[in-house]
């Protein structure tokens, strides 16, 4: 968790210029970061971003910080709460000290004294977060696959990731297919959904893993999809704050959740990428579609996704020509690794017509299927990968969703 959600509420400007400033200087932590201007909002953002922390600009009256403690507590339950005070609000050492042990029988977990400094946010952090990933049980892995254009092989390489992931462990991986209108993921795999990701939404005040679940439709090979909206009149139902919480909950149903995407880079593709721990960035070997990516792996970097969870995915979605890239031109045109390369597989085409994923049959040794499982043994060994169904799908978790990026 390098890049840990955390909300801050108060109203003081100072306090948001003063903890700008610190986050600025972390060594460890890289957060995204949701400002709340009042108690109101910022229980509502806490409802909404489950953030890994919120720190409160402490009231002086006490009673008054237990209860915004408590209220927090029941919005986002796995989050930690932390204090911010100025020491010379106090008259005396003693009222400091009286004000910090009742405030710890509330449910506030540590305490960061104004000024903020960076050292002691940084402190602050690793007691606090590391303190909440002992407590909460591994969540699921989520792997968004984007690109700058269409027709890069997004939904083709998602698609059939999940379904090798989901081919290791049945039951216990979702697609979700967020196009705008007439997703591709159910035809690929030749389902029939009766219920969308806008259900989702509709339910969203009463969704629950177990409703996820429900509405998720089970393809023959064990995937669950959550398919995309019929049309454009439907899409527009989804919002980032739905569609947050939906990647929430289901990072707790789910061992690994895949998301495909839209070349759009709109509020509720920034909170897929915000949340997912790995960004698969889809392109094929044309000039046009390098220069292009090299340009959007940047913008990616300046909205929040660093190039740790960055991966670069070259696809031959056409066969060999001349003037085609070779992977060392496109090594040389992005200035880095590329870390996945597909070939060309005509069979792609007959799989889509006929509703059998590639990878169902695809083998280890060559060729597609060779790139398809060396990616999926990539998501398998992420760190903090579960180690048993059981365990996980036991254990709450809490989850980190985006919104304003700092970092
Ligand atoms: N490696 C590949 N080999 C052959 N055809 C491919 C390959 N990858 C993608 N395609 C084809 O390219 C087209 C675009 O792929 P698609 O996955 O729909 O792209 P996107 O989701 O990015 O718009 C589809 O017709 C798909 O079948
Ligand atoms: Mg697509």
């Amino acid at each position: 968790m390098e890049n840990p959600q955390i909300l801050l509420i108060g109203s003081d400007p100072a306090l948001k210029a003063e903890f700008e400033a610190a986050t600025d200087g972390l060594r460890r932590w890289h957060p995204l970061v949701h400002f709340a201007h009042d108690r109101r909002q910022g229980v509502e953002l806490a409802r909404s971003r489950r953030p890994d922390l919120v720190v409160i600009e402490s009231p002086r009256d006490c009673d008054a910080l237990k209860s915004l403690a408590s209220e927090l507590s029941v919005a986002a339950p796995d989050c930690q709460i932390v204090a911010a005070y100025q020491k010379r609000s106090f008259d005396g050492d003693d009222s400091e000290s009286k004000f910090l042990i009742e405030a710890m029988r509330s449910r506030v977990a540590d305490f960061l004294q104004r000024p903020l400094s960076s050292s002691e946010l940084q402190e602050t952090l690793d007691r606090t977060l590391n303190r909440a990933q002992r407590g909460s049980g591994r969540m699921g892995k989520v792997l968004s696959f984007v690109s700058n254009k269409g027709g890069a092989g997004k939904s083709t390489i998602s698609v059939n990731t999940a379904v090798a992931l989901a081919m290791r462990h049945p039951g216990e991986v979702l697609l979700v297919d967020t196009s705008l209108q007439l997703g591709v993921a159910a035809m690929m795999l030749d389902v029939a959904p009766r219920t969308t990701i806008v259900d989702a939404i509709r339910e969203s005040h009463r969704l629950d893993e177990t409703l996820l679940r429900q509405l998720a439709v089970q393809s023959e090979c064990g995937l669950h999809v959550l398919a995309a909206p019929p049309d454009a009149v439907e899409a527009s139902h989804v919002d980032d704050e739905g569609f947050s919480r939906i990647l929430t909950l289901a990072r707790r149903a789910y061992r690994y959740v895949v998301v495909d995407t839209y070349p759009m880079l709109d509020a509720v593709i920034m909170a897929a990428l915000d949340l997912s721990d790995l960004v698969y960035v889809v392109f094929h070997g044309t000039v046009p579609s390098v220069v292009g990516n090299a340009h959007f792996i940047d913008v990616l970097r300046k909205v929040g996704v660093s190039q740790g969870r960055q991966r670069v995915v070259l696809n031959y979605n056409f066969p060999k020509v001349s003037g085609a890239l070779r992977v060392d031109d496109v090594v040389e045109r992005l200035g880095r690794e590329v870390d996945h390369v597909f070939p060309y597989q005509k069979r792609i085409l007959t799989a889509l017509n006929t509703g059998r994923p590639y990878a169902l049959k695809a083998g280890r040794r060559w060729g597609f299927g060779k790139s398809l499982n060396r990616l999926a043994d990539e998501i398998e060994n992420l760190p903090g990968a579960h180690g048993s169904s059981v365990e996980f799908r036991t254990r709450p978790s809490d989850g980190r969703v985006g919104g304003e990026v700092l970092a």
